[in-house]
C-alpha cells in the first residue's frame, strides 16, 4: 500500500517538474535544465507510468502525442463568434478609426493597447476543471472544427493549470482561451528543406503551413512541426469579464500561457503610430511572421458600448504593413535542375535590398507563370516578399521609366546540366529532364540518400557531395559504399580522423531499416510515409521490384499516380542495378510484414451508423487486415456499405447508387467469423 501511495507521489513530482521546466523552455524561453536532463526526467516518469498504468492522468507530460490517426474532424459550435478585424492601411486610416472610438465612447481619453498581428490562424482552447479538453479552429466563426489532439502536440499549449495560478488570478477553473498558432519562420525553414528533400511541394508561407498541420489528421505530424501559440483573449462562460485587454494579458501569463511581449499601451495615437513603425523596423528580426499591429481599447467596458459592424468589433482595428516589395530588372532567367529532374525558372534581378535582405532571385515557377506575368528578360518587375520564403514576381511595369524588355524566354530543349531530353506531359505544368544520370539530379538524390531522416550519413553534406562528384568517386548513391579511406583522403581538406568518421557514418547506415532504404531511393512521389507502408506491405525490396502496378496500389494510401511512379522507376534497369549494388553492400532489405489476410482484397467498405458489437475502429481494423479498404464515403465504387443503427445519409447513398448494404453479422461472415 505505501509503494503504491510512494509511486503516485513520484510520479506527481515528475509532472509537476516536468510542467514547470516545459513552461521555462516553451513558453518563457528561458530553460533551466539542458535537454539531456529534461530527458532523463521524462523517462523516469515514462518508466513509472508504464510500471503503474493507473497512475497515468491525460495531463501528463507523456500525453502530448499519442492519438491515433482520425477519420475526419467534428464540428464544434464557438461559445462566442469567432470575429475577425477590420484593417487600417494608412495613417490617415487609423486615425479616422480612433476618432470615431473616441466620439462613440463620450471620453475624450483613450487607452490603446497595441499588439502584433501574428500571421498564423486563431484558435479557441477551453479549459474544464483546470484541465485542456478543447481546442477549435476559427471555422466560419461560429462552428469550428476540433483539433484537440493536434494542439495537445503544441508545447506552449498547457495541458494543466497550476491550482496556485489560479488561485493568484481568482480565475475559474472553467475558462476559454483564445489566440494564434504559429508556425516561427526557422521551423518553417526547416520543414520546407525536408519536403524539399522529399521531392515534395514546399510551402508557401508559415501561415499556410501551420494551418495545414493543425488540420493533418495525425496528431504525430502536427507534433513534428513545432508550432508555437500565443494567448491573446480570456473568456469565461464566452465572456470576457477582466475589464482591461492588458490586465487580461497579465493573467493569461500567470496562468502559463505564452503571451507575446511587444504589447503596450498608449493614450496617444500618435504613440501608437510611433509602435507601429518601430515594429515594422524590427519585424525582419523577429523568429516569426507579423502582418501587422492589432490596436485594442483597452477598456473592454467600453468594448460593450462600441459593438460591431458587420463581422468585426469597432474596439479593435488591424494596422496593416505593406507586403515587402520592391522594383527591379530580370537580368536573366536561368533554369534550375530539381532532385526528380524538375525544371524551375528563375528570375536573376538586378540585386534589390527588400525587407531587411538583398534579393537577387525570384522564382518564376514554371511556363504557365510566365506566361500568365508575360515576363520578357531585361523587364522591370515587381518584386514581393510576403510570409513568402521565395520572392515572387507579382508584375511587369511597362512605362517610360521602366520599357519592356526584348528578349523572349523559352524552357530549353536539352536539360542545361547534362543536354539530356526535356518533357512536358500532358497536363502538367512541369518540364523535366528524363536522363537518369543527370548530374544535377544525382548531386541532389545523393544528398538527399545521405540526409537526416533518411540514410542519416553525418558529414555527407553539400561541400563533401560537391567535391566526391567533381572528382569521379560517386557516381551514384552505391558508390558511397565503396568508398574508403585512401579515396577520401585524396579530397582537399579532409584528415584522416574526418575520413574515418564519414566511413563510420555510411557503416552506421546499413543498419537503418527497410523503409529508409525505399525512401532513400528518391522515387518521385514516395515520401517517408509512403516508403513506410511500402515496407510494411511487401516486407522486402524483392517483393516491391517484383509487385505489378495493380499490386502497388493495394498499399495503404498508394494512388494510380503513385503506383505508376514506382512502376516507371523499377522498369529502368539502370535502377535495378543500382539496387542490387545496394543490396551486395549489405544495405537492409528484409523488413517485418504487416501480416495481411486476403479475404477482402480488392473490396473497399464504407462504414455507417453504430454497429451492435464492433467499434468503428476495429471494423476498420478487421477489414484492411483483411486485405479490404475502408473510405469515409460512398461512391460508384464502393463494394459494400456495412450499416448499424441510426445509420445516415450514406445509407440513402447506398441505396441511390445500389451499392450492397450488409449489417455486422453480414461483415463478419466475410472475414470469416
Ligand atoms: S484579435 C475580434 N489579436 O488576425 C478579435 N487577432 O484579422 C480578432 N491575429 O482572426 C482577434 N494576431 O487570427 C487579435 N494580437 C492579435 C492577433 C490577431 C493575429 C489574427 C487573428 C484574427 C485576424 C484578424
Amino acid at each position: 500500500m505505501a509503494r503504491a501511495k510512494d509511486s503516485a507521489h513520484q510520479a506527481e513530482a515528475l509532472r509537476e517538474k516536468l510542467r514547470y521546466h516545459e513552461h521555462r523552455y516553451y513558453v518563457l524561453d528561458d530553460p533551466e535544465i539542458s535537454d539531456a536532463e529534461y530527458d532523463v526526467l521524462m523517462n523516469e516518469l515514462k518508466a513509472l507510468e508504464l510500471a503503474h498504468p493507473e497512475l497515468l492522468t491525460p495531463d501528463s507530460p507523456t500525453q502530448r502525442v499519442g492519438g491515433k490517426p482520425r477519420e475526419g474532424f467534428v464540428k464544434v459550435a464557438h461559445s462566442a463568434p469567432m470575429l475577425s478585424l477590420d484593417n487600417a492601411y494608412n495613417e490617415e486610416e487609423l486615425r479616422d478609426w480612433a476618432r470615431r472610438v473616441e466620439e462613440l465612447s463620450g471620453r475624450a481619453e483613450v487607452e490603446y493597447e497595441c499588439e502584433l498581428k501574428l500571421d498564423g490562424l486563431s484558435m479557441a482552447l477551453r479549459y474544464t476543471d483546470a484541465r485542456f479538453t478543447l481546442a477549435v479552429t476559427r471555422g466560419d466563426g461560429t462552428i469550428g472544427e476540433d483539433v484537440t489532439l493536434n494542439l495537445r502536440t503544441v508545447r506552449s499549449v498547457p495541458l494543466s493549470i497550476a491550482g496556485a495560478a489560479l488561485k493568484k488570478t481568482h480565475m475559474a477553473a472553467d475558462f476559454e482561451v483564445r489566440g494564434e498558432v504559429i508556425f516561427p519562420t526557422k521551423s518553417f525553414e526547416r520543414m520546407n528543406e525536408d519536403r524539399e528533400k522529399q521531392g515534395l511541394a514546399k510551402f508557401a508561407n508559415p501561415r499556410n503551413a501551420a494551418a495545414g498541420a493543425v488540420r493533418v489528421l495525425e496528431p504525430n505530424i502536427t507534433a513534428q512541426r513545432r508550432l508555437d501559440f500565443y494567448a491573446y483573449f480570456l473568456l469565461v462562460d464566452g465572456r470576457v469579464h477582466i475589464e482591461k485587454q492588458s490586465d487580461a494579458l497579465d493573467t493569461l501569463e500567470t496562468l502559463g500561457f505564452k503571451v507575446n511581449p511587444n504589447r503596450k499601451v498608449f493614450k496617444k495615437i500618435d504613440d501608437v503610430l510611433t509602435f507601429i513603425n518601430k515594429k515594422e523596423a524590427e519585424r525582419d528580426s523577429l523568429p516569426y511572421e507579423i502582418d501587422g499591429v492589432v490596436i485594442k481599447v483597452n477598456s473592454t467596458a467600453l468594448w460593450q458600448r462600441l459593438g460591431f459592424t458587420g463581422k468585426a468589433p469597432r474596439w479593435a482595428i488591424a494596422y496593416k504593413y505593406a507586403a515587402r516589395a520592391g522594383v527591379t530588372q530580370v537580368e536573366d532567367i536561368l533554369v534550375q535542375v530539381g532532385r526528380t529532374g524538375k525544371l524551375t525558372p528563375v528570375a536573376a534581378l538586378k540585386p534589390v535590398p527588400i525587407g531587411g535582405t538583398t534579393v537577387s532571385r525570384a522564382t518564376l515557377h514554371n511556363m504557365d507563370e510566365i506566361e500568365r506575368l508575360g515576363v520578357r528578360i531585361g523587364d522591370w518587375v515587381q518584386v514581393e516578399r510576403g510570409g513568402d520564403v521565395i520572392p515572387k514576381v507579382v508584375k511587369v511595369l511597362d512605362d517610360k521609366e521602366h520599357p519592356r524588355g526584348r528578349r523572349h524566354f523559352h524552357m530549353p530543349e536539352h536539360c542545361p546540366v547534362c543536354g539530356g531530353h526535356i518533357v512536358r506531359t500532358e497536363g502538367e505544368a512541369d518540364h523535366r529532364c528524363v536522363n537518369a544520370n543527370c548530374p544535377a539530379k544525382l548531386r541532389e538524390s545523393i544528398l538527399h540518400f545521405a540526409s537526416r531522416g533518411v540514410m542519416n550519413i553525418d558529414g555527407m553534406g553539400d561541400s563533401l557531395v560537391t567535391q566526391l562528384l567533381e572528382r569521379g568517386l560517386v557516381r551514384n548513391v552505391a558508390d558511397i559504399y565503396e568508398l574508403n579511406e585512401e579515396k577520401l583522403l585524396s579530397l582537399e581538406r579532409m584528415g584522416k580522423k574526418s575520413a574515418d568518421n564519414v566511413l563510420k557514418e555510411i557503416e552506421g547506415s546499413k543498419k537503418l531499416p527497410l523503409e529508409r532504404v525505399i525512401y532513400g531511393l528518391g522515387i518521385r512521389m514516395v515520401g517517408e510515409r509512403t516508403a513506410q507502408f511500402l515496407a510494411e506491405h511487401f516486407g522486402s525490396l524483392d517483393a516491391l521490384i517484383d509487385a505489378s502496378e495493380e499490386e502497388l496500389l493495394e498499399v495503404e494510401e498508394v494512388g494510380p499516380r503513385i503506383a505508376q511512379s514506382i512502376a516507371e522507376f523499377l522498369k529502368e534497369p539502370s535502377n535495378v542495378e543500382l539496387i542490387r549494388r545496394l543490396e551486395a553492400a549489405g544495405l537492409q532489405f528484409k523488413g517485418t510484414k504487416k501480416v495481411r489476410g486476403t479475404a477482402l482484397v480488392g473490396q473497399s467498405f464504407v462504414l455507417t451508423g453504430t454497429l451492435p458489437t464492433y467499434s468503428r475502429d476495429d471494423a476498420k481494423k478487421m477489414i484492411e487486415d483483411a486485405g479490404g479498404k475502408v473510405s469515409g464515403s460512398v461512391s460508384k465504387k464502393t463494394n459494400f456499405v456495412v450499416a448499424g443503427d441510426d445509420a445516415g445519409s450514406k445509407l440513402d447513398k447506398a441505396r441511390q447508387l445500389g451499392v450492397a448494404v450488409i449489417d455486422e453479422n453480414g461483415l463478419k461472415r466475410m472475414l470469416g467469423k
